[in-house]
């Protein structure tokens, strides 16, 4: 994967290994929407890969449609910006090198609405570190971890792209 692509899918993700899907599926539940705005601290794993360990903030706001993730990596102090629109525009900048950039890119995707998850397969229940989780499948690209008892998002695993 070039590092761009690589660096598009950050916003969205604690990367886990493959997991199996559940034996029993069960019935569909109603899964929890996002909340219009949020901040977010992920923490995504890309070394099986030959990427790296990240912490990333992530600031999403619907409303305004965008989505700030301010994106560390383990060693380095300085962070990455990355700023996504929900027209699919992507701005990354780069204020840590000793000549600063900014790149532009676009995504199909762009910012994901908050009841994105209605529209996802329900691929039933899974412990993920311990939470007791639904599991939601977007077509193309996720396997999405919503904590049954609370809603809250646990993990995404990118299963590729
Ligand atoms: C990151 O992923 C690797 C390979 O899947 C795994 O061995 C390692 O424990 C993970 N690290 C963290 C901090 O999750
Ligand atoms: C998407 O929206 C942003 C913010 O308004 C704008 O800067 C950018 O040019 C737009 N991208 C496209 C492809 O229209």
């Amino acid at each position: 994967m070039p590092p761009m692509d690589q660096l598009l899918l950050l916003p969205l993700f604690l990367v886990l290994a493959a997991n199996n899907v559940a034996a029993g599926v069960g019935p569909r539940p109603v899964p929890m929407p996002w909340p219009e705005q949020f901040h977010a601290v992920l923490l995504t794993n890309f070394s099986a890969s030959g990427g790296r360990l990240e912490l990333i903030d992530v600031y999403y706001d619907w409303p305004r449609g965008r989505s700030l993730n301010v994106v560390r990596g383990q060693l380095s102090g300085e962070p990455v910006y990355n700023v996504e629109w929900v027209n699919g525009s992507s701005y990354l900048f780069d204020n840590s090198a000793s000549s600063s950039s900014c790149t532009a890119t676009w995504h199909p995707v762009g910012v994901l609405p908050p009841n994105w998850i209605d529209t996802a397969a329900y691929l039933g229940r899974e412990t993920v570190d311990g939470f007791d989780c639904h599991v939601w499948g977007q077509r193309f690209f996720v396997r999405y971890y919503q904590e049954v008892a609370t809603g809250r998002p646990v993990a995404w695993n990118f299963v590729g792209s």
